[in-house]
């Protein structure tokens, strides 16, 4: 029972397993927000909606119309009559004026969930979930608006997402169309986002909301390193396990915006979409234009409950690798080994290595095709460079398959580099203004993938090499931000759909490389962590985190990650020391052990590499093997953070069954004259025994998750141990 209307009163309530969604309908028709937190056995009326009092709905007393729209919590606010709050939608008319004002007309609940066209999308049975349609309309400019609510009971999960449509006979323009708002009155809340640079992406950051508007963002074309497509509203006593949270987080890979605004009423509106600037899109009597998906979550238990609802929703309803829940072959990567100097018999003499110590597969980076020895050239020359590959790809391919192992290879479909065969044969393909010269980021434009033309050129490029040989997979990266957005063949007044035309173009290709090759293991990758985002997910079930492979800097890298996403899709290998980008010395053992909490690989010269930290490799082969699952399927628990001040950093995936507990713990910096630690494991069976492996301890689940685990001797910094219970 996910969904029920109730039609004397006009609401509709929306359940999943432990929350509950109202909506209500007033008597002019506006749709407004009525509750959303913990799950309510029965909901009496509409009192929340606050209509009983001055100055009242604008059918009673029309002279005070808006500063009823000014306080009104609204489902889909829209601009320009009178709701001064952030607007969701805003049309501008033929005559050049921006308003709009739906009216809830109909609504319909179905089994399942629809498809939305040409976006990556949540998907499940009918049996896993149900969708809403609530059919709004503005009478006076002809134009349909649809809200989505799709509600997923088990994981806890509201979707939504807005189906804008012109019914009427006048040419529109969408100046901004939002995914999803949420009015809520204002808990004191304080506001959690991912926040970062390059190299140190996601970090966990949290302030109090105070009045006006705190937005993160990106405008870059990309969900970005620097702000992440996220935001959690959290009542001020919110722990990993107590306190209330709101979680909203946007299924896209472009410009987006996230904002908690607090009103002079004491209402906090929060709202997710694509970011309104440099956002403007045609819509002509006929057409519609569908809004990507926003994922709603409420948790009464703390973050660490938000986190495993997001792990099990993405898992189970997002992602749709064939590798979402099989073992991914442990890699190494040649980039932090080689960078660009490598050939054939280098490659091969890393494979060698690699192979004697457990590794399944090899994969060449960047520097294998056109003339590319430095990063300012050949970006767009998707042809073997047989100076360095002497005997040319399918060679290559036969010999590292000949040792046993899988291969697989990068690729930067979106990108020219100015000194390229492509770019001089095309120059008018790079997104540009038209006499202004665009700007360079690491030497290379953007390719301008809102055109069918050069899609189907680069993608063939793509496809041609990877049909060439066996490859097993392909790390698709993306090495800069957009600008100077211009795009040769659109007409002038659709300049302003480029960023949202170059996602979908981007949708498109991924779509068709998946399609095409359905075995092949898919690695999304952006200057390291730059898109990272539901979008990307639903085509590759893993991402490279961050080009930050230092152990330490991981800790607040992967635990912000965390927060909203599997472990399993957290792109994460081990490097060489002193770590290329902050030049820290980490024992080999902790770089292992932090890696293994995501996809687990290697990035290092092998053949180079102490003999003692080589002789830890097969050690910690064999390790992924055993933990994998767990680690792919568990429970994930946040147990101390060395962000927050600790000068520990402690997590945990348990089994859903209970089974076993995987528990990695990282003592950053040593202590003086400290004795023992004491860590509270979470989600066991209270009654069951628990065995330390490869010790004779056992302890009761209760004792473990109420008395808590003792550390000891962990000494010295950076050093760090596993412990792994299971049940008797
Ligand atoms: C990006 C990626 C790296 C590597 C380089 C190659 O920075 O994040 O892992 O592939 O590009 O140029």
């Amino acid at each position: 029972m996910g969904i029920q209307y109730n039609g004397t009163k006009r609401m509709f309530k929306l359940d999943t397993a432990g929350t509950t969604y109202i909506i209500g309908v007033t008597e002019e028709g506006y749709v407004g927000h009525v509750y959303y937190g913990k799950r309510l056995r029965q909901f009496g009326g509409g009192y929340l909606m606050r209509t009983q009092e001055a100055p009242f709905t604008p059918s009673v007393n029309q002279r005070e119309k808006n500063s009823f729209l000014d306080f009104f919590p609204m489902e889909y606010p829209t601009g320009g009559i009178g709701d001064y709050r952030e607007s969701c939608l805003d049309v501008r008319n033929s005559a050049g004026s921006m308003a709009s004002e739906i009216f809830y007309e109909s609504h319909s609940i179905e089994d399942g969930k629809p498809a939305l066209e040409g976006l990556p999308a949540s998907f499940g049975k009918a049996d896993e979930v149900q969708t809403l349609r609530i059919v709004c309309k503005d009478p006076v400019l002809g134009l349909q608006v649809i809200l989505l609510y799709s509600v997923f009971e088990k994981e806890d999960v509201i979707t939504r997402s807005v189906l804008v449509e012109n019914t009427g006979e006048e040419h529109l323009r969408l100046e901004k169309v939002y995914s999803a708002c949420l009015d809520m009155e204002n808990r004191e809340f304080e506001m959690v986002n991912l926040c970062g640079s390059w190299a140190r992406e996601r970090h966990i950051k949290r302030a109090g909301v105070r009045p006006g508007k705190q937005l993160v963002s990106s405008v870059k074309g990309e969900s970005s390193h620097q702000e992440h497509p996220f935001l959690a509203l959290v009542t001020p006593e919110t722990t990993q396990e107590t306190g209330e949270v709101y979680g909203m987080h946007f299924v896209y890979s472009g410009n987006f915006i996230a904002q908690a605004e607090l009103t002079h009423f004491g209402y906090v509106r929060m709202v997710m979409g694509i970011h309104g600037d440099e956002f403007s899109w045609r819509l002509a009597p006929g057409e519609h234009f569908q809004a990507p998906e926003a994922v709603l979550t409420y948790s009464g238990s703390g973050l660490g409950k938000m986190s495993r609802s997001l792990h099990d929703f993405y898992r189970e309803h997002l992602i749709r690798s064939p590798y979402k829940y099989k073992k991914r072959p442990v890699l190494i990567n040649n980039w932090e080994a080689t960078y660009f100097e490598f050939n054939t018999e280098k490659l091969l003499d890393i494979a060698r290595e690699a192979k004697k110590n457990g590794i399944e597969m090899l994969v060449m980076d960047d520097g294998w095709f056109g003339k590319r020895n430095w990063d300012d050239n050949s970006l767009g020359d998707w042809t073997v460079n047989e100076e360095k590959l002497t005997t040319g790809l399918p060679d290559l391919v036969r010999q590292v398959r000949g040792l046993g192992m899988e291969f697989g290879i990068w690729f930067e479909p979106e990108m020219v580099s100015p000194d390229s065969k492509l770019y001089r044969a095309h120059p008018d393909w790079a997104v540009q203004i038209a006499g202004r010269t665009p700007g360079q980021s690491r030497a290379q434009y953007v390719l301008d993938i809102s055109r069918k033309e050069v899609r189907d050129y680069i993608y063939e490029c793509v496809a041609k090499i990877l049909r060439s040989a066996p490859i097993s997979y392909v790390k698709w990266d993306m090495n800069r931000q957009l600008s100077d957005i211009g795009s040769a063949c659109l007409p002038a007044d659709a300049q302003g759909e480029l960023f949202h035309r170059y996602v979908l173009g981007l949708y498109e290709m991924q779509e068709r490389l998946v399609t095409d090759f359905p075995g092949l293991l898919l690695e999304n990758c952006s200057g390291g962590g730059a898109r990272f985002d539901p979008g990307m997910l639903y085509y590759s079930p893993q991402i490279w985190c961050s080009d930050d492979t230092d152990a330490i800097e991981r800790l607040r890298i992967q635990e912000g990650t965390a927060l909203i996403y599997p472990l399993s899709t957290m792109g994460a290998h081990v490097s060489d020391c002193p770590n290329h980008i902050v030049e820290r010395n980490t024992p080999f053992e902790t770089r292992g052990n932090v890696a293994l909490a995501g996809t687990f690989g290697y990035e290092l010269d092998i053949t180079k590499i102490s003999e003692e930290d080589r002789a830890q490799i097969a050690g910690q082969v064999e390790q992924y093997h055993r933990y994998h699952g767990l680690i792919q399927t568990g429970d994930y628990y946040r147990i101390a953070s060395w962000t927050d001040r600790k000068p520990y950093d402690c997590w945990e995936v348990a089994a859903k069954d209970m089974s076993e507990a995987l528990v990695t713990f990282v003592q950053v910096l040593g202590q003086p004259n400290m004795h023992s630690v004491n860590i509270r494991i979470r989600g066991l069976d209270g009654g069951a025994g628990y065995r330390l492996e490869g010790t004779s301890e056992v302890y009761t689940g209760e004792e473990l998750m109420e008395c808590g685990f003792i550390v000891r001797d962990v000494k010295g910094d950076f050093r760090s141990k596993l412990y792994h219970f299971m049940r008797e």
